[in-house]
C-alpha cells in the first residue's frame, strides 16, 4: 500500500529550476520593482488570453477592487456577484462604499445562477461580478445578455481560471474586465499577485491610475502640461497596489508552464471523474459543454446522510495527511457580512452545497501514487 511521503494539500505551487534562475536574475539586476519584468509579466498575460491590456497587481484582491474602481463604483452602488467564492470578490465592493447582492448559485458547478440574477437587479445596480469558481467557466452568454439589457458592467472573478477557456475561448477577454490572482493555490503563481485584464482603453487607464496612488506622469493625462520631467500629478485617491520584477520574473517563468499544468490537473481530475462516476456517495463534478476547465479545485459533493459526515470525514482526510478544504463558506454567513444585515437563508442552494462540499487535492506535480491513496482512502472512509 502507497504511504504518502509528504502532506498531500488541497492544491499548491510547483516551482522548478527555471523558475528559481528567473528570480535570481532579478535579484542581481538593477529593478527590483518598476522594472521591466512587470511589462513583460503583463505582456504575456495579454498575449496568452487575447486581451489588449493588463495590468499587474500586488494581489487578486487588488485587481479586483481596481477593477471596480475603474468601473466606476461608487458608495451606494450594488454589485451582485455568487456566495460561494473567497470573500475578497464581494469585500472589493465594500471598500467602494457600494453593496454586494448575493445571487444564489447552480448546484452542479457552483457557479452563480444566471435564471436568478434579473430578479436581483435594481436602479442601483451597477456591476456583475461572476466568479468562475474551481476554474470552471460560468457560462456567460446569459449573463452578458442581461448585462447588455441593463447597462451593466460584468468583472469576471476568474482568480480560479487561468488557462480555462468558455466556448473555445480563453478566459481573459471575454467582459468588460477580467481579474486573476497568483497565490500558490491558483493554476499559476507569484507569490501573491493578481491581473487585471480589459480590451477597454479607458478601464485600462483607470486601473493603471489605480494601482499606484491615482498619480500618473502620462503627458495625455496631465492637467498641466508645462512643468518639467520630473512633475507627477495624482488624479485619483489610488493605492500602492504594485507587484514587484522578483514576482512578475517568477510569473513569466509559470507562464510558459500553464498548459502544462492545466493538462496535469485534467488528467487528475479525470482519475477522481472515472473513480466515482458510479458512486452515489460522493460526486466529482463534470466539465458542461460550454466549458474547459482548469480545475482549480476538485469540488465533490457527499450525498444523503455523508452530509451530516462531512466533519469526520474531513477530519479523517486530514489525519491520513490529506489536506482537503471546504470551499467556500457562504460569503454572507461571515459574521462581518452578518453584521451589515445580510440574512442567512438568501441563497438556500449556495447553503446546500456549502454543508456538502469537499475540496479533494489537485496540483502540478501530484504524483500518480498520490491521487490513488486519496482515492482509495476516500472510498474507505465513506463506508463508515
Ligand atoms: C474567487 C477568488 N477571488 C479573489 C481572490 C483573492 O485573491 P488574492 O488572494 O490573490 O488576493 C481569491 C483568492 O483566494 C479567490 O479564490
Amino acid at each position: 500500500m502507497f504511504v504518502p511521503n509528504r502532506n498531500i494539500p488541497y492544491s499548491r505551487q510547483l516551482i522548478e529550476e527555471d523558475d528559481i534562475q528567473a528570480v535570481s536574475e532579478v535579484l542581481k539586476s538593477d529593478y527590483l520593482t518598476q522594472g521591466p519584468m512587470v511589462d513583460s509579466f503583463e505582456k504575456t498575460l495579454a498575449e496568452y488570453t487575447g486581451a489588449k491590456y493588463a495590468v499587474a497587481f500586488a494581489t487578486g484582491t487588488a485587481a479586483l477592487h481596481a477593477a471596480y474602481f475603474a468601473a466606476g463604483i461608487q458608495p451606494g452602488d450594488e454589485v451582485i456577484t455568487s456566495p460561494i467564492t473567497f470573500a475578497a470578490t464581494a469585500n472589493a465592493a465594500l471598500y467602494l462604499g457600494a453593496s454586494p447582492v448575493f445571487v444564489d448559485i447552480e448546484p452542479e458547478t457552483g457557479n452563480i445562477d444566471s435564471a436568478r440574477i434579473e430578479e436581483k437587479i435594481t436602479p442601483k445596480t451597477r456591476l456583475i461580478a461572476p466568479v468562475h469558481y474551481s476554474g470552471h467557466p460560468v457560462d456567460l452568454d446569459p449573463i452578458h445578455e442581461i448585462a447588455k439589457k441593463y447597462n451593466l458592467i460584468v468583472v469576471e472573478d476568474a482568480s480560479h481560471a487561468i488557462g480555462a477557456a468558455y466556448k473555445g475561448k480563453r478566459i481573459g477577454a471575454l467582459s468588460d474586465m477580467t481579474t486573476f490572482s497568483f497565490h500558490p493555490v491558483k493554476p499559476i503563481t507569484t507569490g501573491e499577485g493578481g491581473a487585471a485584464l480589459t480590451d477597454n482603453p479607458d478601464f485600462y487607464s483607470r486601473l493603471r491610475l489605480f494601482s499606484s496612488h491615482g498619480i500618473t506622469k502620462d503627458p495625455t493625462l496631465l492637467q498641466d502640461k508645462n512643468q518639467g520631467t520630473w512633475y507627477y500629478e495624482m488624479l485619483h485617491l489610488g493605492y500602492n497596489f504594485r507587484i514587484t520584477d522578483i514576482q512578475c520574473a517568477l510569473g513569466v517563468s509559470q507562464m510558459k508552464k500553464l498548459d502544462r499544468f492545466i493538462r496535469e490537473r485534467r488528467e487528475l481530475v479525470s482519475r477522481y471523474q472515472e473513480a466515482f462516476k458510479d458512486d452515489d456517495r460522493l460526486i466529482i463534478p463534470f466539465e458542461k459543454d460550454y466549458a474547459f476547465s482548469s480545475w482549480h479545485l476538485v469540488a465533490s459533493r457527499l450525498e444523503g446522510d455523508f452530509v451530516s459526515k462531512r466533519k469526520a470525514i474531513f477530519e479523517a482526510l486530514r489525519d491520513k495527511k490529506i489536506f482537503v478544504q471546504v470551499h467556500y463558506i457562504p460569503a454572507y454567513w461571515q459574521p462581518y457580512y452578518q453584521s451589515l444585515g445580510y440574512a442567512r437563508g438568501i441563497c438556500p442552494q449556495a447553503e446546500k452545497f456549502y454543508e456538502a462540499e469537499i475540496s479533494l487535492p489537485v496540483f502540478q506535480g501530484m504524483i500518480s501514487g498520490e491521487v490513488d491513496y486519496v482515492i482509495d482512502t476516500v472510498k474507505q472512509l465513506l463506508t463508515l
